[in-house]
């Protein structure tokens, strides 16, 4: 169900949900300080409460209502990069709702580059939005996916295609004497080098970089964004054959007949894959009776393609890998590299 911009403000002013377009995917928001809404989110999506959610803000000053604190170091790197796809952990005010957090002493919080929905917050209040997807599933970067996913019962505001594709980066900031530390918890399209080039700009100190769930984002699984058909992922030089169509077949349990869809990103600019990505595995997800076998070229294994590799390690089943001449399918991104 289509909806403009001032029912979304009275959906949300009334405890209600709606999905709303950020430059990254779509969200499925709700008012920060409505439970019922909340709750209304972790169900719709069919989120387990273990998976905390990010508030979106559209001024800098809403921070007061929802944190309890922000240093310097966080300061300064959301003048850098917000309004962007730059998500902050951050020390939580005891009112925001466990809901919000799955009862962290943490909030997440960023400011989605979306005039739409920024002007949304302002005539609502900070809102809690977790990608407008089923939870597991490959996230919307169209209003018609929304309207897929949910069959229609969830009110979403179309902004057109969101330009970034994957969700953001999100990222805890701790310091010492002498050291940034960084953890990026989710790798997404704005990338480390970007953060700590800026950061040179605020401190002599140096930055370190660590990836992973270290300290823990709760929400990170090892199946997420999964296509309704499964994703196999191959290098350039496997070309699909029906002897690899037979092992993939075997591995996954599928009867020999089943489709192959085919779709490569080989020698692409990372920014346009990124933007294309979860539309691609939508639409190869559209025929039944179908696996898409994805072929990457060696950029894929580059920095700049963190992000990309992340969500497409998340949302694989298996991966080909050549050895001596033999094909073997492996889990996931298992053993997948140059
Ligand atoms: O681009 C995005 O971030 C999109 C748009 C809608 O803003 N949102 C999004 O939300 O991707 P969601 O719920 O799909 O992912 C939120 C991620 C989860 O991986 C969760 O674990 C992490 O943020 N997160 C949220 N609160 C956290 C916290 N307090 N500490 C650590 N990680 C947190
Ligand atoms: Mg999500």
């Amino acid at each position: 169900m289509y909806i403009d911009e001032r029912r979304a403000i009275e959906l949300l002013n009334s405890n209600d949900i709606v999905a709303l377009p950020t430059e990254t995917v779509y969200g499925l928001a709700a008012r920060f300080d409505s439970e019922i809404a909340l709750k209304k989110v972790f169900k719709t999506k069919k989120r387990p409460s273990f998976d905390p959610l990010i508030v979106h803000v559209s001024h800098k000053s809403q921070l007061e209502k929802i944190t309890a604190s922000v240093s310097e170091a966080e300061h300064f790197l959301m003048d850098a990069f917000w309004p962007g796809p730059l998500t902050l952990v951050l020390s939580k005010k005891a009112n925001v709702s466990d809901i919000i957090t799955s009862g962290l002493d943490t909030v997440a919080v960023r400011m989605p580059k979306n005039q739409s929905f920024l002007d949304i917050i302002q005539q609502t209040a900070p809102l809690a939005a977790p990608s407008a997807n089923l939870f597991g599933y490959t996230s919307p970067t169209l209003a018609e996916h929304v309207e897929f996913e949910f069959s229609g019962a969830v009110p979403v505001f179309d902004g057109g295609p969101c330009a970034v594709g994957i969700e953001s980066t999100v990222l805890k900031i701790e310091e010492t004497d002498d050291t940034l530390h960084l953890y990026i918890l989710r790798p997404g399209m704005l990338s480390h080098h970007d953060i700590t080039k800026e950061l040179k700009d605020y401190s002599e100190k140096r930055s370190r970089v660590h990836f992973g769930a270290t300290p823990a984002s709760p929400g990170h699984i090892d199946d997420h964004y999964q296509p309704r058909n499964p994703l196999i992922v191959a290098k350039q030089s496997s070309t699909w054959t029906t002897g690899i169509h037979a092992e993939i077949c075997k591995k996954l349990n599928l009867p020999e007949d089943t489709r192959m869809l085919g779709l490569a990103y080989t020698n692409d600019d990372p920014t346009l894959v990124a933007r294309l990505l979860y539309s691609d595995l939508r639409r190869l997800s559209s025929e039944d009776k179908s696996y898409i076998y994805l072929t990457v070229g060696n950029d894929f294994f580059t920095e700049e393609w963190r992000g990309i590799r992340d969500r497409v390690q998340k949302a694989s089943k298996c991966s080909v890998m050549e050895e001596n001449g033999q094909f073997f399918i492996h889990n996931k991104l298992e053993n997948f590299q140059p």
